[in-house]
């Protein structure tokens, strides 16, 4: 795997400026909001605090919240325990278990609506990420 500085191409001015701050970013646990146009490298971005971080040993699971139907989106990302309803006969762990000591990378993730988007913020202890 190539080195994460040499993944992401770009000189302008403001482009080394956000990938300047990469190593800090990486140090910390802190949730990081990566906005930009279409194409213009944000998972690639994702990628690189990941790698460069002490979790790259761990998982980085990406998710496309586009493709995340509302009325499952707690089940897939918190997962569910045996008996927590009709047809939940056997527990079933959520991407935030999945990635748990890496980075769970939320795509698109202002395609969720206002009330899922509401569940992340509430509990964020319950990620444990
Ligand atoms: N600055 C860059 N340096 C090198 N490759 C890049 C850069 N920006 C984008 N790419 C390449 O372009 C493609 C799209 O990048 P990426 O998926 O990270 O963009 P994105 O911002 O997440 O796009 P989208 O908004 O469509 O999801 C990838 O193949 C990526 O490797
Ligand atoms: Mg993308």
């Amino acid at each position: 795997m190539p080195h994460w500085e040499d993944t992401l191409i770009g000189t302008s001015r403001s482009f080394l400026q956000v990938k300047g701050k990469i190593p800090l970013l990486s140090r910390s646990r802190a949730t990081v909001l990566i906005s930009g146009e279409t194409g213009t490298g944000k998972e690639l971005f994702a990628r690189a605090i990941h790698y460069s971080s002490e979790r790259c040993g761990k998982p980085f699971v990406p998710v496309n919240c586009a493709a995340l139907p509302d009325h499952l989106v707690e089940n897939e990302l918190f997962g569910h325990s045996k008996g927590a309803f009709t047809g939940a006969l056997v527990e079933k762990h959520g991407l935030f278990h999945e990635a748990d000591g890496g980075t769970l990378f939320l795509d698109e993730i202002n395609s969720l609506s206002l009330a899922a988007q509401s569940k992340l913020l509430r509990d964020p202890a319950r990620s444990r990420v």
